[in-house]
């Protein structure tokens, strides 16, 4: 018998539906039964989960400013195809963050600034946004810069300034000099420039500020000003206060 172009056409040939069959029978699958409507996990959130301390797996942001910062990033997030030049193609895939500000958490050390960055970086994944994000503290970051055999620093730089979320904790903790105060300017000013979110943490006052012991060091004497300028120009300032939460545990 002639097929018509226009009849149904099965999907498969009766050959490959009766192997698949016999597939389905020998593994004991059930093909009636209803699939389970267990909430699917999301595989960026358990693999961003793996890369986290042990210490801040289970962190939230709590701090108002933090909250709506993570809500101002993961609003400017994208679909990965939009404005691409063939828009009618669709998208796939979560949105990626893209461009967004950053924020500057300071206070004393134990205030939970790491814990809140974590927590920051977790609401991101877990609101759906594709985040590549990188996190190391500065005196790691100056650590892997140092010129040594094998290593190309200004690759190392370049791959590093161009991560879409960059946790860059302990700012102003690390032994500085004019080598570490040119790294750090070209990190922030290439990542203020390209309006990429940063988050800082720092155990400094940002400035000097009246009523402070004269030998205090702030942020300012350590970065130095065209870093400071721009710290400002592109974060918002988070004040951490309270009492050392490492030493409430002993
Ligand atoms: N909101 C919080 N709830 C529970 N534990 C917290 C909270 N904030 C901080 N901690 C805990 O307190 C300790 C110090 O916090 P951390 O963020 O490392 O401080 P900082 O970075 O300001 O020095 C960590 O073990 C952290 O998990
Ligand atoms: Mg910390």
């Amino acid at each position: 018998m002639n097929r018509r172009t226009t009849d149904p056409q099965p999907a498969i040939s009766e050959r490959i539906r009766q192997r698949l069959e016999a597939k389905i029978t020998e593994r004991g699958i059930d093909k009636t039964a209803e699939l389970p409507d267990s909430p699917e996990p999301i595989p960026a959130l358990e693999a961003a989960q793996r890369r986290i301390p042990v210490a801040y797996r289970d962190t939230l942001p709590e701090h108002p400013d933090i909250t709506a910062w993570v809500r101002a990033v993961a609003g400017s997030a994208t679909a990965p195809n939009e404005g691409g030049l063939q828009p009618h193609y669709g998208t796939t895939g979560r949105r990626q963050i893209a461009h967004g500000p950053s924020l500057l958490l300071w206070g004393s050390p134990g205030t939970g600034k790491t814990h809140q960055a974590y927590g920051a970086i977790r609401a991101l994944t877990a609101a759906g946004c594709a985040v590549t994000w990188h996190a190391a503290t500065t005196a790691d970051l100056y650590a892997d810069m140092r010129p040594k055999a094998g290593v190309d620093v200004e690759h190392l730089l370049r791959r590093i300034v161009r991560i879409p979320l960059l946790l860059l904790d302990d700012l102003g903790a690390a032994k500085s000099s004019e080598w570490t105060e040119e790294i750090t300017f070209r990190l922030v000013n290439w990542r203020c420039q390209n309006h990429l979110p940063t988050i800082f943490t720092t155990n400094l006052a940002p400035v000097r500020e009246s009523g402070m012991p004269p030998g205090q060091p702030v942020l300012r004497d350590k970065v130095g000003d065209r870093v400071l300028s721009r710290l400002s120009g592109m974060c918002t300032p988070v004040h951490f206060t309270g009492p050392d939460r490492r030493f409430a545990r002993l």
